[in-house]
């Protein structure tokens, strides 16, 4: 018996009902705010999430499904073994999209669209241990919105307009109850100085640590506000706080976005601790998270990344971006999966020898008028049809007989109402379409 892989789960209907509701919802919200759809593939290069990620990071460090793929072949004869050609590379599954989108923008030459408004709905991988809420193979839906500096993609207004973008999806989702954590974690020269303190104050104390944070304290010190190790915490709090280090146009960045988030009426709560756990973070760094999910209570993260297109060799594109993990998003969701998902309109119940056939012509039909048909069979009797079709919750069964067939007239039951009607074959479209 072969099983689905641990980490990764088959989602399977009603529960499909639940994405579709939430990603119909998402692209309406989408368009509103003018962003476009991209998508780029599921693995990459592995030096793009070293270099963009960084190789500190748990993703990089522990969490990448990565494997050696040799070139291309050279020809498959009887037989014989593929000739393998080319150089051997490192490719990854993809732990996160941001990294990929940034190359295609600089790939693609995309500085010449001005300023970017990109989102994606797709898989990503990582090797975590699984819990609630936490999978080796999650969806997320993100956006990134970058550009050339005088697109006006360094702009705190953008900042806030991703903010709020988020605030009007969750609110039209139903899903109440969320916090938004908001922090800046400056830019490049802040973050050196930062850096120095960092790792003198840690120092004295990186002895007491788990080893991952002792190896950090020294190769990269932000990455110490990542462990989850219960015993190391009270240290960490005793830790200066970026908030500290800020230089005076971070700050005003800073309270810019704020200003404006509180002319929307968008509610935050300032967090000095959270640093996010992916390197190419400068400045505005942010997570909503949701009280009803548990240990895994963050339900979507982002940031801006200033510097992220230059370090992969790109020209400057500053920019900001979340992705929401769409398993935690679902699972927040006050909908039930079968309120959603959609029944049929009508059952259709051929009784008896030939009837299939005109069956299939009415359903043909009733579906060119887009209405939800589920077909029967005629070696079915009309006991079980009716157990079917209420099985399926359709809201009207359609009875196809010899009789029926001849007169041009068909027994059209609503099978919440109970009412049973003859309905001419021209009308039978619009009788179902009134009822429903
Ligand atoms: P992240 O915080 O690593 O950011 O992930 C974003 C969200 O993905 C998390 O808040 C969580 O809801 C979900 N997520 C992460 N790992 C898992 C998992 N193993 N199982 C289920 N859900 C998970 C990023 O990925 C950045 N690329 C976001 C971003 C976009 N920043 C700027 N632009």
């Amino acid at each position: 018996m072969i099983r689905a892989v641990r980490g990764t789960r088959d989602l399977l209907p009603p529960e499909t009902a639940l994405w579709n509701f939430v990603e119909a919802a998402v692209r309406d919200v989408f368009r509103a705010y003018n962003f476009h759809e991209i998508r780029t593939p599921i693995f990459e290069e592995t030096a793009l999430f070293s270099r963009a990620v960084g190789e500190e990071t748990d993703v990089v460090a522990k969490e990448m499904y990565t494997w050696e793929d040799r070139g291309g072949h050279k020809g498959i004869g009887a037989g014989a073994a593929a000739i393998l050609t080319g150089e051997a590379k490192s490719l990854t599954l993809r732990p996160e999209n941001t990294a990929g989108v940034v190359r295609a923008y600089i790939e693609h030459k995309l500085w010449d669209r001005g300023l970017n408004k990109l989102y994606y709905i797709g898989p990503q991988f990582r090797r975590e241990r699984p819990q609630k809420g936490r999978y080796r193979q999650f969806y997320q839906i993100g956006a990134e919105m970058l550009g050339p500096p005088a697109s006006g993609s360094e702009s705190p207004a953008r900042d806030a307009e991703i903010l709020e973008l988020l605030a009007t999806l969750l609110d039209r989702l139903g899903i109440e109850n969320w916090t938004l954590q908001l922090n800046s974690i400056g830019c490049a020269s802040d973050r050196a100085n930062y850096n120095e303190a960092l790792r003198k104050a840690l120092e004295p104390v990186a002895a007491k640590m788990c080893a991952d944070c002792q190896r950090r304290a020294v190769t990269n010190p932000l990455r110490v506000f990542d462990c989850k190790v219960p015993e190391d915490q009270p240290i960490i709090e005793k830790l200066p706080r970026i908030s500290q280090f800020l230089d005076e146009a971070c700050h005003k960045h800073f309270a810019q976005v704020q200003e404006i988030l509180t002319a929307v009426a968008v509610p935050f709560t300032l967090n000095d601790r959270l640093v996010r756990g992916l390197d190419y973070y400068t400045r505005t760094a942010f997570e909503f998270t949701h009280g009803a999910l548990g240990a895994q209570n963050a339900i979507l993260g982002g940031g801006r990344y200033d510097g992220l297109s230059e370090s992969l060799g790109g020209p400057s594109a500053p920019g900001i971006g979340f992705a929401i993990g769409e398993d935690r998003l679902v699972l927040a969701l006050k909908q039930s999966a079968d309120a959603v998902e959609a029944r049929p309109d009508v059952y259709i119940a051929p009784l008896g020898d030939g009837m299939d056939r005109e069956a299939a012509r009415l359903a043909r039909e009733l579906r060119r008028h887009d209405m939800i048909v589920e077909l029967g069979d005629e070696k079915f009797r009309l006991k079980k049809s009716f157990e079917i079709a209420s099985k399926l919750g359709a809201r009207f069964i359609l009875i196809v007989g010899e009789n029926e067939v001849k007169a041009g007239a068909f027994a059209v039951k609503n099978l919440e109402s109970g009412e049973q009607v003859s309905v001419p074959r021209a009308e039978l479209a619009q009788k179902i379409q009134a009822e429903r």
